[in-house]
């Protein structure tokens, strides 16, 4: 290639009858469709779902802040919004599609008035359920809705929100939607902490100190390898960790099984281990894979 810029076309697509008949008539002439849900303030973990859905034809990334998932007392009014600066991204990771409805174009009688809700109880009680009992079902039931619109397609979710992962191939698989669920790993600051939206209501001592759930995760996978069985052990040595740092108040650590998400007595297979941690009022989330290895 020469130097030369390369204008990148990108659609803006607010409407989403105009969206399902652009996408019906790429699928018409074989062409297949990667799709990208968000919320938007688009970072590279995003940029890294986008770029993997780039092994489609035609790439869809949709940017909707789903007042369903969040609860009275959580952050919808601030949560960030940057349309420009998303569509800017996602055209940069080689979207060719931004679809950003508004909330009429999605809940048209108001969010008040769906009296459909999609929801997976069974993996959806616990961690951030237990935490945000309304959450999953808001997520189920936006991604259903947009899973509906966008149609045939293979959808990439991020392992950064593991249980949302698990949720949304449970609610697939049950539901027989015509998608494909990817799962992608956690992009990270090279500090350890997971990128995340919710990173910018840090405060510059909040921000040193957050690292501390990577840490306290990566010490339990660690134990786990090292010949440790005992869950409970895992998640004292992970809860320890947490709470010996300053500001971070510990929400819950868990070890589970990675498709059931059943919390895990003995360990004996591969596992899954979970955190979450409130800075101030930002609440930071996060998992990673652990393999138990020989005895110690
Ligand atoms: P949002 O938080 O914007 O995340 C959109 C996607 O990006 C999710 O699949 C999430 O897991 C992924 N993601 C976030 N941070 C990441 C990181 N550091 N590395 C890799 N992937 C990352 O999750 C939602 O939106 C919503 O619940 C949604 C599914 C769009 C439904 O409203």
């Amino acid at each position: 290639m020469s130097g030369a810029t390369v204008a990148v076309v990108i659609a803006t697509v607010p409407s989403a009858v105009e969206l399902r008949a652009m996408l019906d008539a790429e699928r018409r002439t074989g062409r297949t469709v990667g799709f990208v849900p968000t919320m938007g303030a688009l970072h590279a973990g995003h940029a890294s779902l986008v770029r993997a859905a780039s092994a489609a034809d035609v790439v869809v990334v949709s940017v909707f802040v789903n007042p369903l998932q969040f609860a009275p007392s959580e952050d919808l009014a601030a949560y960030p919004r940057s349309l420009d600066a998303d569509v800017a991204v996602a055209a940069e990771s080689g979207a060719s599609i931004v679809f950003a409805p508004d909330e009429q174009e999605m809940y048209p009688g108001g969010r008040d008035s769906v009296l459909t809700t999609v929801a997976v109880p069974a993996l959806a009680a616990t961690m951030e359920g237990a935490s945000r009992p309304t959450h999953f079902a808001g997520v189920c039931t936006v991604v259903a809705k947009l899973l509906n619109v966008v149609g045939p397609c293979t959808a990439y979710f991020g392992e950064k929100d593991f249980q949302q992962l698990a949720v949304i191939r449970r609610m697939v698989a049950d539901l027989s939607f015509p998608v494909e669920v990817i799962g992608c790993p956690t992009l990270r600051e090279p500090d350890g902490l997971a990128l995340s939206s919710r990173n910018v209501y840090l405060s510059a001592e909040e921000r040193a100190v957050a690292p501390v759930l990577q840490r306290a995760l990566r010490a339990g996978a660690e134990a786990v390898a090292g010949g440790q069985r005992g869950a409970d052990e895992v998640r004292s040595l992970m809860a320890s960790i947490i709470e010996a740092a300053p500001l971070g108040a510990l929400d819950y650590v868990e070890v589970a099984d990675p498709t059931s998400l059943e919390a895990l007595s003995v360990l004996t297979g591969p596992c899954r281990l979970f955190g979450a941690v409130r800075f101030g009022r930002t609440r930071l989330i996060d998992n990673v894979a652990a393999v138990p290895g020989g005895v110690r």
